[in-house]
């Protein structure tokens, strides 16, 4: 019998849906060709369902998900629900409730695909970044007083625990040895300023360098590395950093990679239930013209084959897309591709079937 994984699949609000079952067709596919199968259940969890039942996240959620091999998701948030509300209550609630400690975001150039910056190619694009993803401002301590007053006190916590930093650091270092490339890891903080949190990045950093001597080490502050993205990606093979930092630079190394319409991430727990997203949200603006860009989807849908542990899988849908952005599309902007958000499905899929 054909290994069969369980894909929870959250569509989620605005073009998720469109996004979604792109890249589904090219999950279909792709299992066909390699010899195992993918059985999807769909979750409802988003705006509208919100909107209909008040309800965030449906009591035996949690349950449901945790019975799948991994977690498939659209695009979290409704122009008509308060921001917030629903990407704290199912997308953050999701990461922290599995415990998913990795937010792996790879910012890759690929051929055909125009990057702001001038002078660089995908010889120089090509890195990863491995974000924290559960502790750091993100953890939700502090409180407020006085609230609405001229005297109002805002307190906002950054929350580094010795075993979340230190595991995050050790996954980065396994992966920058496993991808094997410069086997450069460079650590991104603001050891300067934030003299207690990222002190205990640094040495903790430090310490697990001892265990990597085949690693070279690297530290950059936050708003340096911003500068030598820019500058010199090309410097750059795996950056490790905590939750905050590493969403803001993700958001940069998007935009040099080519944009949104085709970042991917992942939230991985290594020891439990991974989910995989497009990292570009869910434009409403765009909700249901079928011209959103799949690709990130589809690439999403790459690294969950390469967690699930199908890399020759995940191997053909990046050839696939590979050879599609160079090929066939004529921008990656939503509305640019010269093709409909099904269309570049279907072009991902006939490269899929063809390799
Ligand atoms: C991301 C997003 C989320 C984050 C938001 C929607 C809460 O920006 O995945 O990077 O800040 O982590
Ligand atoms: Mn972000």
């Amino acid at each position: 019998m054909a290994k069969t994984y369980q894909i929870a699949v959250v569509p989620g609000d605005g073009t998720g849906p469109e996004v979604v079952a792109e890249g589904i067709k090219v999950l279909d596919a792709v299992s066909q060709r390699c010899g195992f199968a993918l059985d999807y259940t769909h979750y409802p969890f988003g705006g509208e369902h919100y909107q209909k039942t008040g309800e965030i996240l449906p009591a035996g959620s949690y349950a449901a998900l945790a019975a799948a091999d991994a977690v498939y998701l659209g695009a979290i948030g409704h122009p008509d629900v308060k921001p917030g509300i629903l990407e704290k209550g199912i997308l953050l609630d999701l990461r922290f409730h599995f415990d998913q400690y990795i937010n792996l975001r790879p910012v890759k150039l690929y051929e055909g695909v125009d990057t702001p910056l001038k002078d660089k190619g995908p010889a120089d694009i090509d890195f990863v970044v491995v974000r924290e993803n559960t502790e750091g401002l993100y953890a939700g301590a502090g409180g407020c007083l006085k609230r609405g007053t001229p005297d109002e006190v805002a307190v906002q916590e950054s929350i580094n625990t010795r075993k979340g930093v230190e595991r995050c650091i050790r996954f980065a270092f396994d992966y920058c040895r496993q991808r094997d490339r410069a086997k450069r890891l460079t650590l991104c903080g603001k050891t300067n300023v934030l003299t207690y949190a990222f002190n205990l990045w640094e040495r903790t950093f430090q310490e697990v360098a001892a265990e990597y001597p085949d690693i070279e080490t690297d530290y950059a502050h936050v708003d340096a590395i911003c500068m030598w993205m820019v500058k010199n990606p090309e410097w750059f093979d795996v950056i490790v950093t905590d939750n905050m930092f590493g969403d803001i630079i993700t958001d940069l190394g998007a935009m040099i990679q080519g944009g949104m319409g085709i970042a991917a991430g992942g939230n991985i727990n290594p020891e439990g239930l991974s989910m995989f997203e497009p990292i570009g949200g869910s434009a409403p603006k765009y909700t249901g013209q079928g011209i959103i860009n799949p690709i990130a989807a589809i690439s999403a849908a790459q690294l969950m084959l390469e967690t699930l542990g199908e890399p020759a899988a995940a191997g053909f849908v990046e050839n696939a897309v590979m050879q599609v952005l160079r090929d066939d599309l004529k921008g990656i902007a939503a509305g640019k591709m010269g093709y409909s958000t099904s269309e570049v499905g279907d072009l991902v899929v006939a490269k899929v079937n063809a390799a």
